[in-house]
């Protein structure tokens, strides 16, 4: 085989192309990458969190009262804050009041421990804390809780002296008599960037290694609800962590909105990604209200009195985004710890809703008025649920109509659709809207995450860094989940409280998120074996990259054999001929193919052989 690459044919591409997606599912969130580790630390778990009936889901979930005699019991009578109107009474002498995590606590030797919550008392009190697992205490630290029968804060630091995999938080008060509690929360003082309230350090850092060019977050189906009472509300999630107001998650499960718009914008910040926030286009998920038996007979989206104040809310994030201190909610910003703006510069309006009457006056109304206030900011429509065959007609209607600058299709589709449509951007109209590809994964029965798919995502991706000029974002989803606690496969990284457990799907995106390019070069292929179906199962893509100049090559192999092939570089001078190069190859069901990174010698003309079932990356220095 041959491939010869043609720089002199050379085009500009999004420099955005390949970002992550993060959504609130499979407690990618609480109980994920948001580093608390306290389980309904502020007694808001209620039954309808959940579906079906599951009772023990309620302010009493993760905690228990421990010591002769010792109960708790849950109140509303004097809450912190209306958005978190319950909280537990310590009741019993000797009483203990224990949080058992989220699937444990999991504790580290020597690590160092943010112990806050708010606690009231009719007499001033020392309480003894402690994270304790199987009677061996791992840390302890007495605090003051004053007397009068007010809400304080208590803040304490406390380091582990032992290790383990899981224990409990213990607060045991000293004195006799009633003590309330709400807010308790645990950080490891070692978060992500040190930031307060900040992420798990160990699974932001594996994200951020990917370099993703921008996140889009917080859904997907979160974004939008399973109702119009579930369409995801931004400014729930902003403030002092006692005025935030909690969320049932429709993954089924309760969402704190700790990890809000703050941090999000932070994390972005972080590692150098733009934000894409997604706000739901006044309808819920499928219109979900419309459905029989779901909604009651509601119209399926805001009543034009709710999309007044709805469409003030996205005004106002952007102006939380990027007003300045003086602005109303620039403000909030900076007290947040920020005066600076973010900076924001796409904003997603819906997701993968159904194209219906409904949808389509709603997002015009947003689209136009966001559109003619914020013409700095790129709106980013979306055409609906992907349907074979059919392209999205519908809602890319809406999208050529309003000329929408760019719109966010899903798919997720078995490896042989994204190999036998390598092609599906090729035919896009180069004058119509750009496209987010928003979501997409390769499914295979069972729904493993393994070379095969791997090898398909990167057939795609090469065909997406082509169509770069068209396709100005791309991310794969889901993102994030945790073990046992998972609602939807194949995601990219796992996780549980102790060890990241990053796919072969990863590899691939982290292989094309830090050897991105700015500029394609157009390669052709020679083949031996001509036929259609092996000629769609080799694939290159080489891009230039305009910071390091570095050209980089990316090949793809998904027959059952190896390949030979030389490579031409017309119009190239190789400035270094010793190249970087990256080979990730082996059985096509392997879950634990892992990149090998190497060199090899290069010049104008080289010799290569991809191995069967490989994706091989070289990184070369150009003149
Ligand atoms: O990625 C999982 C889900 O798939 C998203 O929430 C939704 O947008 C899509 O249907």
């Amino acid at each position: 085989a041959g491939f010869t690459i043609q720089a002199g044919n050379s085009k500009p591409i999004s420099d955005l192309l390949l970002g992550i997606f993060f959504e609130d599912i499979n407690y990618a969130a609480d109980g994920g990458l948001y580093a608390e580790l306290i389980q309904n630390r502020d007694f808001e778990y209620v039954v309808s969190d959940k579906q079906g009936r599951d009772t023990s889901w309620n302010s009493r979930h993760s905690w228990k009262a421990k010591g002769a005699g010792a109960s708790f019991r849950i109140d509303t009578l004097r809450p912190i804050h209306a958005n978190n109107p319950h909280y537990a009474v310590l009741q019993g002498a000797d009483a203990t009041l224990v949080n058992s995590g989220f699937d444990g606590i999991t504790v580290a030797k020597g690590e160092s421990y943010n112990l806050s919550f708010f606690a009231r008392s009719e007499k001033r009190t020392k309480v003894q804390v402690r994270l304790v697992t199987g009677g061996q205490v791992l840390a302890q630290a007495t605090v003051d809780v004053s007397g009068g029968n007010k809400w304080s804060t208590v803040k304490v630091k406390f380091t582990a002296t032992a290790a383990a995999a899981s224990a409990e938080l213990e607060l045991q008060p000293q004195s006799a008599g009633e003590v309330a509690f709400d807010m308790v929360s645990l950080f490891p003082v070692n978060t992500f960037k040190n930031r307060p309230n900040g992420l798990r350090n160990d699974l932001a850092t594996v994200i951020a290694d990917i370099h993703p060019r921008f996140v889009r977050f917080p859904g997907g189906c979160v974004a939008h609800g399973d109702g119009l009472d579930n369409i995801y509300r931004w400014k729930y999630t902003i403030g002092p962590l006692e005025a935030r107001k909690p969320m049932r998650n429709l993954w089924n499960y309760h969402q704190t909105g700790g990890l809000g718009y703050f941090e999000y914008f932070r994390f972005c910040e972080d590692i150098g990604a733009e934000p894409l926030p997604v706000q739901a286009a006044g309808v819920p998920c499928q219109n979900s209200a419309t459905l029989p038996g779901v909604g009651g007979g509601q119209q399926g989206g805001l009543s034009p009195e709710e999309m007044d104040e709805y469409i003030q809310d996205i005004l106002d994030l952007i102006e939380y985004a990027n007003g300045d201190v003086n602005t109303t909610w620039g403000k909030k910003r900076a007290e947040a710890g920020h005066p600076k703006p973010f900076n924001l510069k796409y904003i997603g309006i819906g997701n993968e809703d159904l194209i219906s009457d409904v949808f389509e006056a709603r997002f015009t109304q947003i689209y136009n008025v966001v559109k003619a206030k914020h013409p700095e900011v790129t709106i980013i429509g979306t055409v609906g649920p992907f349907s074979e065959g059919t392209d999205y007609v519908e809602g890319w209607d809406i999208a050529k109509k309003l000329k929408v600058p760019m719109v966010d299709e899903h798919y997720y589709q078995p490896p042989g659709w994204f190999i036998n449509n390598q092609d599906y951007y090729d035919r896009y109209d180069r004058n119509a809207s750009k496209v987010y590809l928003g979501e997409y994964a390769a499914h295979l029965p069972g729904r493993p995450n393994n070379l095969e798919t791997a090898l398909a995502e990167a057939l795609y991706l090469t065909a997406l860094e082509r169509n770069g000029d068209v396709v100005s974002m791309a991310s794969y989803a889901p993102l994030l989940a945790k073990e046992g606690r998972t609602q939807w496969t194949p995601d990219l990284i796992y996780f549980n409280n102790t060890t990241v457990k990053p796919t072969v799907g990863y590899e691939v995106q982290k292989l094309f998120g830090v050897n991105a390019g700015t500029k394609y070069l157009p390669a052709t292929i020679r083949l031996s074996d001509n036929r259609d179906a092996v000629a769609k199962r080799v694939a290159i893509s080489v891009v230039q990259d305009a910071a390091s100049g570095d050209v980089i090559v990316k090949l793809v192999n998904l027959l059952p054999v190896p390949v030979k092939a030389t490579t031409a570089l017309q119009g190239l001078r190789v400035k270094n001929t010793t190249a970087v190069k990256t080979v990730l190859t082996g059985h096509p069901a392997d879950k634990n193919a892992r990149p090998v990174t190497g060199t090899c010698a290069v010049n104008e003309n080289f010799a290569e052989e991809l191995p069967a079932y490989s994706f091989i990356v070289i990184r070369i220095q150009a003149q």
